[in-house]
């Protein structure tokens, strides 16, 4: 039966960094699905929002000197732009960090605490004595309790997939500082999960909500089986909610000081961005989170699996909200066999792609290596560049380049001509190609649809519509071999447009009806206007391909797009002129904790400072920074020392070096400071 409505998500990306290609596979995947939904008439919408809340993004913000709130708002704009430019179209994108969600993260808590699934309990949480801050599990890494693989995080293997808490891990370190952590206690709340245990195991095991693998995974890893005694009935864990500060997140109405854990809030974060667009869009959230008539489909990668097949259907049930019809989950992106690299240059961000290559590109690769299954992907470059070439300007866009400049004096034949039973062979897969979109299967709708673009060249090819023009007499035979070729093309871009949607829109305008439902493949298009052939896709060129490697290599360290800076700093002091290499290592640099730093009460800008190298070495330096800084906060500090400068005696003593320090002078003067973890006399290369 169709439903009523159908509501899609994909996972809302953290409000910490830019989109990449590898967050593209989701975005892109669920893109299809939506504009496949749409193409057959359902009602659905696609909802997503930015995940803008946590330690992580705290810690992006200070760093970068901006408040949080600035430093969303900022991401929120990029991630938009992206996904934009990659043809991903949100219904609606929203943000965490909304009122709604706040109200709807109390409705929540009043839930499960209505339900009796809190309970408080004292947690020793790790703390990073340098940062002083308490870490979240992902900035801890350690051994893990369960296999031993070295670098796993605080709360989960990528190893065996386990979950444990990060105090269970073996040899924790601070991801911030380095430094080993230290254990505090605080009160935390948490849910009991294990009082949903028999509610989780039906859903997850009974009712085709996940693919086979996944129902498997969790009945073996969380769930246990009654009365299997190879596998017994496993309690589920307790689940921490909240966090102390300091904390970016929702405070706690009747936890006050706590924050609700990050991923307490984030997948409510789908129900609020929902709010916001009932609100714009003068609909009721009942109807979309409470109606049965509503399927929810969640589109996820498999790490956050545990979050969205365990915890929060216990939300939902608990609070009343409609579960998920389905959560779709699929793997990893791969580059050319391993895991993305920024020093390989693969660890390429979607704006980088865009000053490169073409996004219809991806987004039909990609859906070539989509199947139903969670397997990883592998974007391999060769075979990008082949597939793109090859099936899309090779086989697809072809059949239009090759006739459509025949047919635009005269249209569309007024009647479908004999075509050899093409055309109705492309309706009769067209149901096919249907069910393989639904359950995800892309690359088996790839298959399908170039099986037939494999059927429709040879057909071009044959009747050589080239030749036929050259004879005056053969023009109504023209004009049926082109109404062919075009109609054959037409619905190929219409089975292609949920994945190829500015194709689809060209098609439209060259055949001149806009494409919006599948049914138009069944029927061909008879008597109407050919426009003037337009270019609609180039080849893809390696050596773009190359470049954009190159690009994502070099600006690995380099800054990000978020912040615009002044150029004032560089026109008031233009660079020097060029120096070699050799001349920069002239220069010895290096690492110096300042051990004291006085006054010089009768110079108008100089503190004398005592530096270590580490041991006994010690150096006097005297540095004009006395209205910039306090000589007692500047103890303790580790600073850059230009160390081999020579001596120069001033009236105050004998100066042995200089610190490294930027800004105009008086009080703006910023002293260079260094990560912690660097000891005193190391060199800065
Ligand atoms: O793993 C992630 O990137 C999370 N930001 C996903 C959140 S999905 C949902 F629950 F909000
Ligand atoms: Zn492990």
């Amino acid at each position: 039966m169709k439903p009523s409505r159908i509501l899609v998500t994909a996972a809302l990306p953290y409000a910490n960094g830019p989109i990449h290609i590898g967050h593209l596979v989701e975005y892109i995947q669920t893109d299809i699905w939506v504009r496949f939904q749409k193409l057959r008439g359902q009602r659905c919408i696609y909802i997503c929002a930015d995940d803008t809340h946590g330690t992580a993004i705290m810690i992006s913000a200070k760093k970068r000197g901006v408040t949080e709130e600035e430093f969303i708002e900022a991401m929120h704009v990029e991630h938009q732009r992206d996904f934009a430019a990659f043809e991903i179209e949100f219904d609606h994108y929203g943000s965490t960090n909304s009122l709604e969600n706040r109200e709807l993260c109390e409705e929540f808590w009043t839930a499960v605490n209505d339900a009796g699934l809190v309970t408080e309990k004292a947690v020793e949480q790790l703390y990073d004595p340098i940062a002083r801050t308490p870490l979240a599990d992902r900035f801890v890494r350690g051994k893990c309790p369960v296999c031993q693989a070295e670098e796993q995080y605080g709360d989960h293997c990528e190893s065996c997939l386990s979950t444990y808490t990060p105090v269970e891990l073996i040899d924790p370190r601070s991801v911030l500082s380095g430094a080993p952590t230290e254990l505090r206690t605080h009160p935390h709340k948490f849910i009991q999960l294990e009082k949903l245990h028999d509610f989780l195991e039906g859903w997850t095991q009974n009712e085709d909500h996940l693919q086979p693998e996944v129902a498997n995974y969790l009945r073996g890893h969380f769930l246990g089986e009654a009365g299997n005694p190879e596998n017994p009935r496993k309690e589920l864990m307790d689940w921490d909610v909240t966090r102390p500060p300091e904390y970016f997140g929702f405070e706690i109405p009747d936890f006050p000081g706590n924050y609700w854990y990050v991923w307490f809030d984030a997948p409510i974060g789908y129900v609020a961005a929902t709010k916001q667009w009932c609100h714009q869009h003068g609909e009721k959230l009942e109807n979309w989170w409470r109606d049965p008539a509503t399927k929810i489909h969640h589109f996820i990668g498999k790490d956050i699996t545990y979050f969205h097949a365990l915890f929060w259907p216990g939300m939902l049930k608990t609070a009343g909200f409609n579960l998920p019809e389905k959560v779709h989950i699929h793997g990893f992106l791969t580059v050319d066999g391993t895991k993305m690299s920024k020093s390989k240059g693969t660890f390429v961000k979607a704006s980088t792609y865009l000053n490169h290559l073409d996004p219809a590109y991806m987004r039909y690769y990609y859906s070539t290596k989509l199947g139903a299954r969670l397997d990883d992907l592998d974007l391999n470059l060769d075979e990008f560049v082949n597939k793109v070439n090859s099936d899309l300007v090779g086989k697809v866009v072809n059949l239009a380049s090759r006739t459509a400049r025949f047919a635009t004096d005269t249209g569309l034949s007024g009647m479908y001509p004999e075509d050899g039973g093409l055309f109705a062979t492309g309706v009769e897969i067209g149901d096919e190609i249907a069910a393989a979109y639904e359950m995800c299967d892309y690359n088996r709708a790839m298959r399908l649809i170039m099986d037939l673009a494999d059927r429709a060249n040879p057909y071009v090819e044959a009747q050589a519509p080239w030749n036929l023009r050259k004879d005056p007499a053969q023009a109504d035979r023209l004009q049926d071999v082109c109404t062919v070729a075009l109609n054959l093309f037409r619905q190929i871009a219409v089975y292609l447009a949920p994945v190829l949607p500015r194709l689809a829109r060209q098609t439209g305008e060259l055949l001149s009806e806009p494409i919006q439902s599948w049914d138009q493949a069944k029927q061909p298009l008879l008597g109407t206007p050919v426009q003037p052939f337009q270019h609609m896709l180039q080849r893809l060129e390696k050596k773009d391909v190359e470049a954009m490697i190159n690009e994502s290599k070099e600006m690995e360290e380099g800054p990000t797009s978020t912040f615009q800076d002044s150029n004032a700093p560089l026109q008031e002091e233009p660079l020097c002129e060029e120096i070699s290499f050799d001349d920069v290592m002239k220069v010895d640099l290096r690492v110096a904790r300042v051990v004291q730093a006085e006054d010089v009460p009768d110079a108008r800008k100089l503190l004398k400072l005592t530096l270590s190298l580490g041991g006994d070495e010690r150096r006097t330096v005297f540095a004009g920074i006395k209205a910039a800084a306090d000589p007692e906060q500047l103890v303790g500090r580790l600073v850059v020392l230009a160390a081999n400068l020579a001596p120069r005696k001033m009236k105050f003593g004998i100066s042995e070096g200089m610190i490294l320090a930027a800004g105009p002078g008086g009080k703006d003067v910023f002293i260079l400071g260094v990560d912690d973890g660097a000891q005193p006399g190391q060199r800065v290369h």
